[in-house]
């Protein structure tokens, strides 16, 4: 199977490429099944909306393409929506992928849940934060 125009078009053209420089959630992962590593940025606001995601890859053109849609579908969603964003689900965006480059979308989603997990652990320290305040 060859790579579906989609994924041509967004390797060639990724969106949303780069550092967030006021992310609160990052994301790193690497895959041992060929050593690429692939990170995300997000910033998401006070009400759980991913206001803006980024990122960044050391990977093929298809970790490229999968991370560059997904940044692009999770763009406006709430953080329980952008838990539930499958692998699968970036690779029917993108028309399918060659079974040898599954493994690049699974990457993509990893990154996701580690940057949310990230923001879930800041945003608990950040909620105790503020008791501690109130008690002083
Ligand atoms: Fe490693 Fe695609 S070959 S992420």
């Amino acid at each position: 199977m060859l790579y579906t125009d989609k994924v041509i078009e967004n390797f060639q053209n990724p969106k949303n490429v780069g550092e967030l420089e006021d992310a609160n959630a990052v994301g790193e992962v690497g895959s041992p099944a060929c050593g690429d590593i692939m990170k995300m940025f997000m910033k998401i606001n006070d009400d759980g909306v991913i206001e803006d995601i980024s990122f960044k890859t050391y990977g093929c053109g298809a970790a490229i393409a999968t991370s560059s849609v997904a940044t692009e579908m999770l763009k406006g969603k709430t953080v329980e929506e952008a838990r539930k964003l499958t692998n699968q689900q970036v690779i029917d965006e993108l028309g399918g992928l060659p079974p040898v480059k599954i493994h690049c979308s699974v990457l993509a989603e990893e990154a996701i849940q580690a940057a949310l997990d990230d923001y879930e652990k800041n945003h608990k320290k950040g909620e105790s934060a503020d008791i501690e305040i109130e008690v002083e």
